[in-house]
């Protein structure tokens, strides 16, 4: 899929299509209007007729209109104009995407980025409508045996653009948008996989191709006798009861000067999380194989760095482990002494995620990060709390957490805030360790984070809870997200000062 830019008049494109929007009830978009006059009022006539009501997502496509140099005209319907936000102009990018890609025309010239969006400005506009239009291309067919190709598949798209002045801001904006939507393709492929295919050696192997594919990448690959050998019990003893070796993989992006901290990410990699001796209830478990949405982030985003080429440092570190339950399993009663040398009692299995992070961010200490963000689908809590619309952003750092919020607006990727204070922690006390793994029902969230927060104390940090954004649960559009990518990509846009505000 190819796009371009460019600025003129809509009546004058040679294209198989154009496409314009229709505003609810029946008001023509300047475009449309444009095209109307030039064609003597035959798309005026046809709403008049009623066919078409301009409700978000309704859309006619009209063929061999007079006057016209295109082929055809895709009216998008875009609902009312002043209820245009974020939302609804990704609604109408994604429904003129699909509908485009069954007409035939194997390329289009779309005014869609004229449509006016609540404070936004081209940049956004634009690099929304790359990555909409990408994702919604999207489809996991890999495992079938019969995959289902579009004849004449859409090739091509062309972003309009107000003036000539705005040319290489699309042009920039396009450019971001392709290396987020890689990075997502990326985390959604990797994620979906089954985990008798993906893996900890799997997701190595994913860190391995990528720094085989891009220069300013490199990896290497723990094994449980390296992590045996400088004390990663925690994490070890989640990944004893299980036959795939638990693996941490490092993938360096070396954009910054040689003497820049590393921005440093950590993602939760449980490739099958079955809950472990204390075991989750069957209805539903084959979604815990997205267990790893938190390292298939960090890959995706790697690899968005280093298509971009940002002058940074970053440090994505992928922790795989699989919690399986076996006569060899951690159990609930155990003590654990984690790489900090703090101790925990495991009063479920399950709580798994937390003690296998734990070790990871104590391992990072040695990085010297400038910051670290953790990303994990820790915790069902947090989507009872938030739901499938934000992710939970916790930080005891206010500023590093309103980056990643302002990071999370601008990227349509949102998370929200919860509080870490301190008096939620006597809800993790044990009277037989330092802490116990698990803090009650009540803020099941906030408890997970704050039991990170006691091993990230040497530097700036926040975590982010993914579990109800990763991925889409049951029904048929089941399947990862590539979320928290945008968001994050956004976040390094701004630190690398390469971000555009238009
Ligand atoms: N991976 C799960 C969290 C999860 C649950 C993510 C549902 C997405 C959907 C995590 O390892 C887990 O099992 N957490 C437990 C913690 C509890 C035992 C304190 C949970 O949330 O139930
Ligand atoms: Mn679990
Ligand atoms: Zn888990």
């Amino acid at each position: 899929m190819e796009f371009d830019v460019k600025s003129g008049s809509p009546d004058k494109q040679r294209s198989a299509c154009v496409v314009v929007g229709v505003y609810e009830p029946r008001r023509l978009s300047p475009a449309a209007e444009l095209l109307d006059k030039a064609c003597d009022g035959a798309i005026s006539s046809l709403l008049r007729r009623g066919d078409l009501e301009g409700k978000l997502g309704q859309t006619l496509l009209l063929h061999a209109l007079p006057n016209l140099q295109a082929e055809r005209v895709l009216l998008v319907g875009c609902g009312k104009e002043r209820e245009l936000g974020d939302k609804q102009f990704r609604q109408v990018i994604t429904k003129s995407a699909a509908v485009l890609n069954d007409t035939g025309a194997m390329e289009a010239v779309s005014y869609l980025t004229d449509l006016h969006v609540k404070s936004r400005g081209v940049y956004w506009k634009i690099r929304q409508a790359v990555e909409a239009t990408l994702e919604s291309r999207y489809s996991f067919d890999l495992l079938k045996s019969k995959k289902d190709e579009a004849r004449r598949p859409l090739r091509k798209i062309v972003w309009n653009v107000p003036t000539r002045r705005e040319l290489t801001v699309g042009e920039t904006a396009i450019a971001h948008g392709v290396a987020i939507a890689r990075g997502v393709e990326l985390t959604r492929n990797v994620a979906n996989l089954p985990p008798n295919i993906c893996n900890p050696a799997y997701l190595a192997d994913q860190g391995q191709t990528l720094a085989a594919q891009y220069p300013s990448l490199t990896t290497e690959v723990m094994g449980e006798s390296q992590m045996a050998e400088i004390g990663m019990h925690s994490y070890l003893a989640v990944g004893r009861g299980s036959d795939n070796e638990s693996m941490m993989t490092i993938i360096r992006h070396h954009g910054g000067k040689p003497g820049d901290k590393p921005l440093v990410l950590v993602g939760k990699g449980l490739t099958f999380d079955s809950g472990g001796i204390s075991l989750k209830p069957g209805d539903g478990m084959d979604e815990m194989k997205y267990d790893m949405g938190g390292a298939a982030a960090v890959l995706g985003t790697m690899k968005t760095l280093a298509e971009l080429q940002l002058p940074l440092n970053v440090i994505g570190v992928l922790a795989g482990c699989e919690n399986m339950p076996d006569g060899n399993s951690y159990r609930p009663g155990d003590i654990l002494t984690t790489l900090s040398g703090q101790t925990v009692e495991v009063l479920n299995t399950d709580a798994e995620g937390r003690l296998v992070l734990c070790d990871v961010l104590t391992y990072v200490e040695r990085f010297e990060p400038e910051l670290v963000i953790d990303l994990a689908t820790l915790t069902g809590a947090c989507v009872i709390a938030l739901g499938k619309h934000a992710s939970g952003l916790m930080s005891p750092n206010d500023s590093l957490a309103n980056k990643l919020l302002d990071a999370g607006n601008e990227s349509a990727d949102r998370a929200w805030r919860l509080p870490l204070w301190d008096d939620y922690q006597e809800q993790l006390d044990s009277p037989f360790a330092d802490m116990a793994n698990i803090g009650g029902r009540p803020a099941g969230a906030i408890t997970a984070g704050c039991f990170l927060a006691r091993f990230t104390k040497k530097y700036t940090w926040a975590h982010l809870d993914i579990a109800g954004t990763a991925w889409r649960s049951g029904g048929k559009d089941k399947g990862a997200t590539g979320r928290p990518v945008p968001l994050l990509s956004q976040f390094l846009l701004r630190r690398a000062g390469v971000a555009v505000d238009e």
